[in-house]
């Protein structure tokens, strides 16, 4: 998991969570991955500052440096308001997602954490979705990605991207029907006692911000998705 600082905290815990659960029973290891081995927060972005003046926020403690991280299986990319960090901000998370995602089995983004990766080019000519109410900000960052507005999350290929923070649960159970089986992803949405959502194209949230797949901002080829 990489964390940068602004990070949404359930994009990274949500996902988390359900891996913690899947771990009673299979064994797994973490890598928290950041730029250095400083904790890294939710908050504490100075281009975020909040106009009312709140400072609210929550820190994670990296495992591994982008310099010293082992070989992974996954990598997850969470987003949130340090996905638009300005400058050279998010230069190095970047290039090690473009030098690390030919080396993984899987990749997982939640919410604008789609954005992050297509800057790194992985998606390239893939189908993709992002958080709906940054639909207009995000989608400009992977101008070659098809888009997919009407969705939960999308996988194609060994790439797994989700809507908006919350999905990010959704898109890691979904990931672990395919990987470890059904009955362990029913077993950890049922340790979480999660309402899990198994539609991946049951998306309210296009809805609620008028994006369909006919009508969304880049209107690429969603039908061959
Ligand atoms: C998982 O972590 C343990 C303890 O650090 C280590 O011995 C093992 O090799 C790790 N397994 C993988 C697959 O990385
Ligand atoms: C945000 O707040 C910090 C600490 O008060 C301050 O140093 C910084 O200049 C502020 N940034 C912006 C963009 O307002
Ligand atoms: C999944 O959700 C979509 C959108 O609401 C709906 O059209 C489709 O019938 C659903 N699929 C299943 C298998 O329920």
């Amino acid at each position: 998991m990489i964390v940068f600082p602004g990070f949404q905290a359930l994009d990274v815990f949500g996902p988390l969570d359900a891996l913690n659960v899947l771990a009673f029973t299979t064994k797994i290891n973490l890598t928290v991955i950041a730029d250095t081995l400083d904790p890294v927060s939710t908050n504490k972005v100075s281009w975020t500052n909040s106009s009312v003046g709140a400072t609210f926020g929550e820190t994670i403690l990296p495992s591994h440096t982008y310099a010293t991280a082992p070989p992974l299986d996954v990598l997850m990319i969470p987003g949130g308001l340090g996905t638009r960090a300005p400058g050279t901000g998010l230069d190095t998370t970047i290039a090690f997602i473009k030098a690390r995602y030919p080396t993984v089995k899987y990749l997982i983004s939640v919410c604008t954490g789609a954005g992050v990766v297509a800057r790194a080019g992985v998606l390239d000519g893939k189908c993709a979705t992002t958080n709906k109410l940054a639909w207009a900000t995000t989608t400009p960052w992977g101008p070659k990605v098809k888009w997919v507005a009407e969705a939960r999350w999308v996988q194609d290929g060994n790439i797994w991207t989700s809507s908006g923070v919350s999905a990010g649960i959704d898109v890691t159970i979904a990931w672990i029907a395919a990987v470890f089986g059904e009955a362990k992803a029913v077993s950890v949405a049922n340790g979480m006692e999660y309402h899990r959502q198994t539609n991946s194209t049951d998306d309210p949230f296009s809805a609620l911000y008028g994006l369909t797949n006919e009508k969304n901002s880049t209107n690429q080829a969603v039908d061959k998705c």
